[in-house]
């Protein structure tokens, strides 16, 4: 096996990172995939169920702030690739706890590229570390439809966009002072199955479930870009293996919503698949006390993806969104599961303090 076979993916029991551990896993038999992850409230091994037990696929539980671990993890496995995700990814939980996010964001990014450094010790050959991160780091865009391009200056506000940003400095910094071969990629907010139901899209689906108040922020005028999160997947993969190292790619699939208009197409979305008549939940919407610093527009030009890579969303959005309301009203375990217990407490109590 070649150095760059053996690939490390941090992060992989979240969001996103599953989707990225099943894609490689699937796709390319002959790599041993390594995915490390701290199992965070956000991280849930029941995401990977379906490949856990492939042969080229290991799980590793681990802090990727515990240097010595890092070191001894990409010695030990002889990693070769390193696709980094692992990260604290809820903006209201950085609000409340804006060291945490520091920690894993920026330490533990550090941490990672100090190890990765002193194993390869030079000889980056076939090496790479993908860092992933994201638009917010841009900051904000006024209704004016401009975008956030990849020369775009980082202008982040809330504490989680302002630790990626140090993160995404981090990682920079390490290609222009020691020559590490990096990547880094920025993307809009994904949906999908298997988001931790704190983020818009599946808290929503879950409270039109059960009933529950949709707690709208502000007005509902801010603006997302959407993008489903196989795409990103799909996105990442290429981009690791044909990206131009020390090099930035925006990804995004110029599909700009404002919340309350999302918000009603969410409502109609699981409306229909309950069976219930147009409109049922639309009484469950909540107006309550905006985010602070709440970005007002995020909008991504994945031009230059596009034509150095080729690479486009596979999705409309309204198939997108019709597969991942019915991937949640089909996973009701998987849902219950999660919200059962702390995460419930956790919910509550952020929610009455709106
Ligand atoms: P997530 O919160 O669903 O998953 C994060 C994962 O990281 C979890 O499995 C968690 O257990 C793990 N983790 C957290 N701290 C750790 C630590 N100290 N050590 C090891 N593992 C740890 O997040 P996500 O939405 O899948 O996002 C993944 C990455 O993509 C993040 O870096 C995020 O900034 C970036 N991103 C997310 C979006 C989005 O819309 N969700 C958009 C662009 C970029
Ligand atoms: P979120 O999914 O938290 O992603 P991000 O803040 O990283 O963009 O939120 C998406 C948008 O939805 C954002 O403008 C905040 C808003 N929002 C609500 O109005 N209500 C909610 O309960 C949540 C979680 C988000």
């Amino acid at each position: 096996m070649t150095a760059t076979k053996n690939i490390l993916i941090t992060g992989g029991a979240g969001f996103i990172g599953s989707h990225v551990v099943r894609l490689f896993v699937n796709k390319y038999p002959d790599y041993h995939i390594i995915n490390l992850d701290k199992l965070t409230y956000a991280g849930n091994l029941a995401n990977l169920k379906d490949i856990e037990d492939k042969p080229n696929y290991t799980f590793v539980k681990a802090d990727i702030c515990d240097y010595d671990k890092m070191l001894e993890l990409i010695r030990e496995y002889e990693v070769g690739g390193i696709i980094h995700l692992a990260a604290e990814s809820h903006v209201d939980r950085s609000i409340k706890d804006p060291f945490t996010f520091a920690r894993t964001n920026v330490m533990g990014t550090l941490s990672l590229l100090e190890a990765a450094r002193q194993n390869w010790n030079g000889d980056y050959e076939g090496k790479r570390f993908y860092h992933i991160s994201t638009d917010e780091v841009y900051g904000t865009l006024e209704f004016d439809g401009t975008f956030f391009t990849e020369t775009t200056s980082y202008d982040p506000h809330s504490p989680y966009s302002a630790s990626k940003a140090g993160s995404d400095h981090f990682v920079r910094a390490y290609h222009d002072t020691y020559g590490l071969p990096t990547i880094v990629t920025n993307c809009s907010n994904n949906y999908g199955p298997y988001q931790f139901p704190e983020k818009l899209i599946p808290l929503f689906i879950n409270n039109i479930r059960k009933e529950k108040p949709l707690p709208v922020y502000g007005k509902g005028e801010n603006v997302r870009d959407w993008l489903y999160v196989v795409d990103h997947a799909r996105a990442i993969d290429l981009i690791f293996h044909e990206g131009k190292l020390a090099d930035t790619y925006n990804i995004g699939g110029f599909n700009e919503w404002k919340n309350i208009d999302l918000i009603k197409v969410i409502i109609k979305t699981v409306d229909k698949l309950l069976g219930n008549p147009e409109g049922t939940s639309e009484k469950l919407i909540t107006y309550v006390t905006d985010r602070a610093g709440h970005d007002l527009r995020y909008a991504i030009d994945s031009t230059k993806l596009k034509n150095e890579l080729g690479w486009e969303p596979s999705l409309q959005f309204e198939e997108g969104i019709e597969k991942t309301v019915q991937w949640y009203l089909d996973n009701q375990e998987w849902m219950d599961q999660i919200t059962s217990g702390d995460y419930e407490k956790y919910y509550e109590m952020m929610y009455k303090e709106r």
